[in-house]
């Protein structure tokens, strides 16, 4: 297949965008590069293989980058919601209008199938985690970047006549080594805070989440490339394994195992807007689908990393938090 991959230059494009050119696949990503080329600067010779430094926004560059493509996968986006909520307009611009315009664009230009990236974030908070929440549970999104992804899953689901085979792929929270790493990420900063500055700061420890290691996730969307469009077409699925739901309580208690000693403090919180436990049984069930980590796995890897002096840099560079304006500059 020819796929485009957008924001395939970021902490789970880079991961998939590998694994698809090792699938045989010719991959063209379209990234406006917010967080710098080097996660995939290794690719830019390699067969198969095309970069378009663009922005999503810019419509004649999408209409470009969709010709002769089969299949994309739709990550590009402002992540996260403190990044969402530091540059709303960018973010809103991004995540929803620009996104609702490249799947119009790749409806007309044809293309046969559309994974979008969205996320376990729009079950928001939860009036009762002793349940478990399947993809038909109300979605009660609590932030910007979380609204954002329920728009665009709702448009983008109302077509069902549509040749497009359009898949949404609601992902856990995702930890694990990238190319492009992220420590705003709750597995991979609460490892490198326990082993680099030996403390721990946990707002809210009793809320639940799901996690699901980058890895996983990237199979997940090459996995659902590969399926039966009928398998597929107009679905939502969970990404990740209901095993895999911890309190970030239960994560301390991980890491401790890996870093003992480390300083940690529990700051109460009664008010974190987020907190859901979700299944993944769906994806399993109907796709077969089985993760191949643990978090404890991640932990054992990213810690092992860490101590080999991997992500030397400051932390600013692994964050989506950190100053970089440049995506409100571009255009909003
Ligand atoms: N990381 C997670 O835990 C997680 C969980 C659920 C869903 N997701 C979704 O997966 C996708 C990828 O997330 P990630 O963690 O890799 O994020 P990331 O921030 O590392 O990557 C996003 C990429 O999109 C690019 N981008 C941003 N705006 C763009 C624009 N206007 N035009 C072109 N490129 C643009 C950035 O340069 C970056 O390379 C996102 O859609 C995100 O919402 C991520």
């Amino acid at each position: 297949m020819q796929i485009l991959v957008t924001g395939g230059a970021g902490y789970l494009g880079s991961v998939l965008v590998r694994r698809l050119l090792d699938g045989g696949h010719h991959v063209r990503v379209l990234d406006l590069l917010l967080y710098g080329r080097q996660s995939i600067q290794e690719l830019e010779t390699r067969a198969g293989f095309d970069l378009r430094v663009a922005d999503i926004r810019d419509q004649a560059a999408v209409a470009e980058a969709l010709e002769g493509i089969d299949a994309v996968v739709h990550l590009a986006a402002i992540v996260g919601d403190p990044a969402c909520a530091r540059q709303p307009e960018a973010a809103r611009a991004i995540n929803l209008d620009a996104t609702l315009g490249l799947i119009r664009s790749a409806r007309a230009a044809g293309v046969s199938r559309f994974v979008f990236a969205s996320t376990c974030s729009n079950y928001g908070r939860m009036a009762d985690t002793s349940m478990l929440a399947g993809e038909d549970h109300e979605l009660r999104p609590v932030s910007l970047y979380a609204s954002t992804k329920v728009e665009v899953e709702r448009a983008l689901l109302q077509q069902p006549e549509s040749p497009m085979t359009a898949t949404v792929l609601r992902f856990a929270t995702l930890y694990g080594p990238s190319p492009r790493m992220r420590f705003d990420l709750t597995v991979n900063e609460f490892v490198r805070s326990m082993l680099v500055e030996g403390r721990l700061l946990v707002y809210g420890e009793q809320f639940w989440r799901p996690y699901v290691h980058v890895a996983d996730a990237a199979r997940a969307i090459g996995q659902v490339l590969e399926a039966p469009p009928k398998a597929v077409a107009a679905k939502v699925f969970n990404v990740g394994n209901t095993q895999e739901n911890y309190r970030k309580i239960d994560l301390v208690n991980i890491i401790r195992e890996q870093v003992p000693g480390a300083q940690v403090e529990f700051v109460a919180r009664t008010e974190d807007p987020r907190d859901y436990r979700v299944s993944f049984e769906r994806i399993r069930r109907e796709l077969h689908f089985q993760t191949a980590f643990t978090v404890p796995d991640g932990v054992r890897e990213i810690a092992g990393a860490l101590e080999q002096g991997d992500w030397r840099e400051p932390e600013a560079a692994h964050s989506n938090v950190a100053p970089q304006p440049r995506a409100a500059v571009m255009q909003s």
